[in-house]
């Protein structure tokens, strides 16, 4: 189904925003994208426009907290949907800066909020995680399963479907659809994006693909006394494309139902870290080295989704396997072995080819 819908999409140049502005500019959405490239590089807007073979429509610099520069944003623009992505992601450096973490995740998402009201904007797509669960007492969870959040990143997602049910509950015009993605991993098939975090990567995927190309000597396996087969942590490694596609129908349905309404995202089964190891070590050719260490604080044992209302209400279902991901996610590591501050390769250097002139920069 082709759209001539304006969305805006925060936090747009991450990893799983660029895939879905792909996804979006593919269906004929046109999109504004606000993000402040903490943990992004605006290098990447070519790129979603080379693979795309569309022009994203504006791109704006600005801080999610910031109310005045996002008013801007939407005094512009006749917006019809918002997909929320902006959002500080590591669980660790959570526990380190609780403040930070609440400021921008939940701080970010009633600034929003507010922006959207005051400008008549009330379809929302948000992006949960499944950190929500904490430690699972059944597997696989569903959306029902109970919320335990266990350290700060996961309590300031909780906390924000929390607010946009009350705001839902107390204002009906709202229309939103929140996201629990469990791991989303892999690249852009094409090789031109994939998952880039500044600095040293949190997540097993992105360690993985450093060890192969060589940027790290051996990869950390935290536990192998779990209370599963091989003794590592088992987890839903979900596709980067299939996650976007969800985004897309996500926006397509938003209009059924009313409120809150929440989507669980992953395969419904489960790899342990050994399992994914090797299957990594498939995909690029060479063995990944490994060596034990303790478990990392606050790891569970296992996370799965159910995720089968999503496949019944909106008929997604995942489409990439394990192999594909580590694949994929390999072929964007070999071809950008520094992500995209290559500054040999002549597309991320080129930002903003073929962008047209509605595309602007908010003044800081
Ligand atoms: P990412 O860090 O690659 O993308 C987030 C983007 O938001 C980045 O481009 C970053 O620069 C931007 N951003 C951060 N703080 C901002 C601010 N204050 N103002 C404006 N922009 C800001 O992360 P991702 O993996 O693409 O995750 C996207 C969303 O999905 C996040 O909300 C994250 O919590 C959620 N999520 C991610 C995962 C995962 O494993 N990747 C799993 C579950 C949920
Ligand atoms: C996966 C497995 C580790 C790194 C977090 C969030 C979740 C989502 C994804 C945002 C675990 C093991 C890891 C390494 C390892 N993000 N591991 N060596 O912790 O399941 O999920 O990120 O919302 O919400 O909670 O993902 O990729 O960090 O770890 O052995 O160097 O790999 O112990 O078993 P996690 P992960």
């Amino acid at each position: 189904m082709r759209t001539s819908q304006t969305v805006v999409v925060t936090g747009g140049a991450g990893f799983i925003g660029s895939h879905t502005c792909v996804e979006l500019l593919g269906r004929g959405y046109e999109l504004i994208v606000i993000d402040d490239y903490s943990n992004s590089s605006p290098r990447v807007f070519s790129r979603i426009e080379e693979v795309a073979r569309r022009p994203i429509h504006a791109v704006y610099q600005a801080d999610i907290r910031d109310r005045h520069a996002l008013s801007r944003v939407f005094d512009r623009h006749r917006v019809d949907a918002v997909v929320h992505f902006a959002a500080r992601k590591a669980v660790d450096e959570s526990t380190q800066r609780p403040v930070e973490y609440y400021d921008t995740n939940v701080g970010g998402t009633t600034a929003l909020m507010q922006v959207m009201d005051d400008h008549d904007v009330h379809r929302l797509v948000f992006s949960s995680s499944c950190s929500i669960y904490g430690d699972a007492d059944e597997i696989p969870l569903s959306e029902n399963s109970p919320a335990r959040p266990t350290n700060p990143y996961a309590t300031s997602k909780w906390m924000c479907e929390q607010i946009v049910t009350d705001v839902c509950r107390r204002r009906p015009e709202f229309r939103v659809v929140s996201l629990r993605y469990f791991n989303p991993v892999g690249a852009h098939p094409s090789g031109l994006l994939g998952e880039d975090p500044r600095g040293h990567p949190a997540n097993l995927m992105p360690c993985l693909a450093q060890v192969a190309i060589g940027r790290r000597a051996n990869l950390s396996v935290f536990g192998d006394d779990y209370p599963t087969p091989d003794g590592t942590g088992i987890r839903d490694y979900i596709h980067v494309v299939d996650v976007a596609e969800a985004h897309r129908l996500a926006l397509e349905h938003l209009h059924e139902g009313t409120g809150m309404r929440v989507f669980n995202l992953g395969t419904g089964s489960g790899a342990s870290v050994l399992e994914l190891v090797a299957a990594f070590g498939d995909a690029c050719g060479r063995p990944i080295p490994c060596s034990i260490e303790g478990r990392r604080p606050g790891d569970v044992a296992a996370l799965v989704a159910d995720a089968r209302v999503v496949a019944r209400e909106w008929g997604w279902r995942p489409r990439y396997d394990l192999a594909s991901m580590c694949r994929d996610a390999w072929r964007f590591q070999r071809l950008n072995p520094v992500g995209y501050d290559d500054l040999t390769d002549p597309v991320a250097v080129t930002v903003g080819a073929g962008v047209p002139p509605a595309r602007a920069e908010v003044d800081q």
